[in-house]
């Protein structure tokens, strides 16, 4: 199992996986081929795939806006669960987001996605439930 730098090269394969993935929240614009591809330009060296030989089988999308890190999509393919995968890919990104002087990081969960959000939890994170998010369409 080998981490790598997700390139845009790995999109078909990577939203393959989100897609079959619970818990994901795809987004038709962000999660296109066009809006990946200025995430990874925007966030340079962040965002990671875990590859079994060739075979893509785990991701996590990882970018700041220049305050804080924040991280999307954390997915490992149902058969490589439980080996270290997630919080390996979690630990590279948080690495980086370190080694360019972030000491933050955030992330969004569905409420309902409870096995997520017990990871989470198990590898060291704090949920804020005094903290709502909200957003709004731009066009
Ligand atoms: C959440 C997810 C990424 C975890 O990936 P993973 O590769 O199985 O996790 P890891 O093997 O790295 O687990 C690290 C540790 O957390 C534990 N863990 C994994 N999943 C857990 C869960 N659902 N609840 C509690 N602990 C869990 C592991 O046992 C391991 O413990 P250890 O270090 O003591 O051995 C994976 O289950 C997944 O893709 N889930 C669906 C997508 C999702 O919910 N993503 C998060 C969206 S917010």
């Amino acid at each position: 199992m080998k981490i790598t730098e997700m390139k845009i090269t790995d999109y078909d394969e990577v939203f393959a996986l989100w897609k079959n993935t619970e818990g994901m929240g795809l987004h038709k614009q962000s999660d296109s081929r066009k809006g990946i591809a200025r995430y990874l330009r925007r966030n340079p060296g962040l965002s990671f795939v875990a590859r079994d030989n060739k075979k893509i089988v785990g991701t996590v999308l990882c970018g700041h806006d220049g305050r804080r890190g924040h991280l999307y999509h954390l997915a490992v393919d149902r058969s490589y669960r439980k080996k270290g995968i997630g919080k390996a890919l979690v630990n590279r990104a948080l690495s980086k987001l370190g080694a360019i002087g972030f000491s933050k990081c955030t992330l969004c969960a569905f409420v309902k996605n409870r096995a997520g959000r017990k990871f989470w939890r198990y590898i060291g994170w704090t949920e804020w439930p005094d903290i709502i998010m909200m957003a709004k369409d731009i066009k």
